[in-house]
């Protein structure tokens, strides 16, 4: 299969492009899409041929649920039991980077929830994937358009070179604002917890769950009981061997090796824009460094991309600390690492 990547203007999407790619999920094909967080993957929600395509292009596990995007709170109730509290925070964080885990309605077939009770719901808020969803005028299943056990694409080259020859259209609105997936809010065990910590954060969210789980607290409990089925796979691994180190409070402060690696002569770039020095095969990337830890979210899954194509072995990432954002940065690096030194 040709893939064929169409460009299309992020904030003014071209009608004739949108109708372009609902066409095909129309008619039972797949289409990644950029959201605001990561690319993502595509079908129309009731389509279970198309369903099982995204499984087979992504070679993602059967029990692996999708989110359903949709472009308006009011066709959360199509999809999902849409409680009091849910719509509150909908009005609040929507459209944007969460996502919300509620009871499901008969319409959302089971390859979406892997056969749970329940399933995922967000409205995303980059105006190419609001138009698609809308000229579909369905909800749009779909999981970031990555292999899987890749790390997320935020470009649609990152599309590009794992889907390639697997799925027929890529829409290319440029890169991803965020850059790390959604924050995904159980609401439907007690107490509330975060799934995925993400951009929306434990802080923001806990001022209207007071007796929200913290995602620390909830990593030991997923281990055990896999509540988001996806918790348990080894996600966003680069081919390198990543180690993390994991600083105290106080350790974060001190200086990186940056500037001595310069004087040393070892080279150091920032091409990516994250700090980064090489050794032989080794890339050490200091995210003490970053002050802007946006940035560091945005440009993470591409950095680790860029460095796997360099063929870089070994990669050692300083963290950062686990608040705010900085709980999705270390959320999604602890997955992808080898090794973890605290
Ligand atoms: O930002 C995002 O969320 C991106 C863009 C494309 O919207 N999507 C994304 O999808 O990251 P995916 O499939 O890569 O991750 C979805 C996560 C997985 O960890 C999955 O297990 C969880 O959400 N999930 C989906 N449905 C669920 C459900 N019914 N119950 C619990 N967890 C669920
Ligand atoms: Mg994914």
């Amino acid at each position: 299969m040709k893939t064929t990547i169409l460009k299309i203007k992020a904030r003014h999407p071209e009608p004739r492009k949108i109708a372009q790619a609902a066409a095909i999920l129309q008619h039972g094909g797949i289409v990644a899409f950029p959201t605001e967080t990561v690319y993502g993957l595509g079908a129309r929600l009731t389509d279970q041929q198309a369903l099982k395509k995204i499984f087979r292009a992504k070679k993602r596990p059967a029990d692996n649920p999708l989110i359903v995007h949709v472009a308006d709170v009011v066709k959360v109730e199509d999809v999902a039991e849409l409680t009091p509290l849910a719509k509150k925070l909908m009005e609040k964080f929507w459209p944007g980077p969460l996502t919300f885990v509620l009871k499901k309605k008969p319409i959302v077939p089971d390859l979406v929830t892997a056969g749970l009770p329940c399933v995922a719901v967000r409205m995303p808020s980059h105006p190419v994937a609001l138009a698609l969803i809308k000229a579909t005028d369905e909800p749009i299943a779909a999981p970031s358009a990555n292999l899987a056990c890749r790390p997320s694409p935020t470009t649609a080259e990152h599309v590009y070179s794992d889907l390639k020859g697997r799925i027929p259209l890529i829409l290319d609105a440029g890169p991803t604002t965020v850059g790390l997936e959604s924050t995904v809010l159980d609401l439907v065990h007690t107490p509330p917890t975060i799934l995925r910590p993400g951009a929306v954060t434990f802080e923001q969210l806990k001022k209207f769950l007071p007796n929200l789980c913290n995602p620390a607290t909830a990593r030991q409990k997923i281990s055990v009981i896999p509540t988001s089925p996806g918790m348990k796979y080894q996600h966003y691994a680069p081919k390198a061997k990543l180690i993390l180190v994991i600083a105290s409070r106080a350790k974060q402060d001190q200086a990186s090796p940056g500037p001595a690696c310069r004087q040393a002569g070892i080279a150091t770039a920032r091409k990516a824009g994250l700090a980064m020095t090489y050794i032989k095969n080794t890339a050490i990337l200091d995210l003490r460094q970053e002050k802007n830890l946006k940035k560091v979210a945005r440009q993470l899954f591409a950095s680790l991309r860029n460095l796997d194509q360099k063929g870089v072995k070994n990669i050692v990432v300083y963290g950062v600390l686990e608040k705010g954002i900085g709980q999705a940065i270390m959320n999604r690096l602890r997955k992808a690492a080898s090794q973890i030194i605290e």
